[in-house]
């Protein structure tokens, strides 16, 4: 049967990275005989544009159906000031709700080449292979009660920051599993002197690691845990934290890579059906300037066929393709270095194409 994948590039430089993304698809499919059929889906600002809602039904019924989608970015500021239920950001929370997406996987990995690109020093970062494990549909992100109202003659603001039991049970046996099946160990990101939300998950993640006893298992507050990612990111193998905390430190994290725009995701439910998007935003400043980095979007469709589609040996070529292209020099700008051939967003998806129909 042939597998749907499901294409949604989104706003700013969305589209032309999915552009990039789709050429090394095809290569793939060629080069290893896939049966993959592809749909395309509106999404965030775009689908507003068209249908006055970011995530519109007709999108929202092709994400159900497909085995995987390959998501762009969204957002950007022509969007900033419409009502706040309809802005783009919208759009990917609610897909992420309605398919139970719950486990985003980001991992953070040095490539050799790269070291030098890293605002840190080439020996703190180099050989770096850090596993994030962020819940995804829980947490400050959906906790109710949330809103602005007005009190004592003034606006406030207000969120909750909201785990149950079997939510976090849930992500932690994801990021248990993970752990054992690389470096065994996990560190647990909390907030546990301060928050209860936190102290719960603590226990939780404690309570499970009796059933993992040959994984190592560490908790450290997040506070240290931003901290200790700059000074010694090596430290850490898989990190397991919840929907904030994740979003905040996979960005730090991408940054130890070299640049935001080398960082792959993944987001899974329960069967492994997922979506699929680099961890980077629309860029709005430089989109449409063909010079935005698509190897986050590639290597997300490498974890795609990985995950999602069971092609492991697909995903190892297409991310052994992206290492070759490295390794000839070529570089897009937010990842140049003296010495190397700065290339644009389209020479970039070629080149790992070709990399990949000759591998
Ligand atoms: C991410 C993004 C999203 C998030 C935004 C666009 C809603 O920053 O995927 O990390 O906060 O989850
Ligand atoms: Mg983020």
């Amino acid at each position: 049967m042939s597998k749907q994948i499901l294409i949604m590039p989104g706003d700013g430089i969305g589209p032309e990275i999915v552009a990039e993304a789709v050429k090394v698809l095809h290569a793939a499919t060629a080069r290893f005989d896939l049966d993959i059929s592809t749909d395309e889906a509106l999404v965030g600002g775009a689908a507003y544009d068209v249908h006055g809602d970011p995530l519109p039904d007709v999108s929202l019924d092709k994400a159900r159906a497909a085995d995987a989608i390959l998501f762009g970015s969204i957002g950007g500021p022509k969007w900033d000031a419409i009502e706040r239920s309809k802005r783009p950001e919208r759009g990917l929370l609610r897909l992420r709700a309605e398919l139970g997406l719950f486990a985003n996987l980001r991992p953070a990995i040095l490539f050799p080449q790269l070291a030098g690109a890293s605002s840190l020093k080439p020996e703190v970062v180099s050989g770096l292979d850090i596993l994030i494990v962020r819940e995804l549909t829980g947490g400050i992100y959906f906790g109710q009660p949330r809103g602005i109202r007005e009190e004592n003659g003034e606006r406030v603001g207000f969120n909750t920051d909201v785990y149950s039991e079997s939510e976090i049970r849930r992500i932690g046996k994801v990021a248990f599993e993970l752990a054992r099946a690389r470096g065994k160990r996990l560190c647990s990101v909390d907030k546990a002197n301060v928050l209860e939300v936190t102290e719960l998950w603590k226990e939780v993640i404690n309570d499970l690691a009796g059933d993992y006893p040959d994984v190592e298992v560490s908790h450290m507050y997040v506070d240290n845990a931003a901290m200790q990612l700059v000074r010694a990111p090596k430290q850490f193998d898989v990190m397991v934290t919840g929907n904030l905390f994740g979003d905040i430190l996979s960005d730090e994290a991408a940054m130890l890579t070299g640049s935001i725009g080398m960082l792959p995701s993944a987001s899974l439910d329960q069967q492994r059906k997922g979506l699929y998007e680099p961890c980077h935003g629309s860029a709005p400043d430089i989109a449409g300037q063909g010079i935005a980095n698509p190897l986050a979007t590639i290597l997300s469709l490498a974890m795609l066929l990985r995950y999602s589609l069971d092609r492991g040996d697909v995903a190892t070529a297409i991310e052994a393709a992206v290492e070759a292209v490295l390794e000839d020099g070529l570089r897009t700008a937010d990842i140049h270095t003296d010495g190397c051939r700065k290339v644009s967003t389209a020479e970039m998806g070629d080149a790992v194409a070709a990399r990949l129909k000759a591998s």
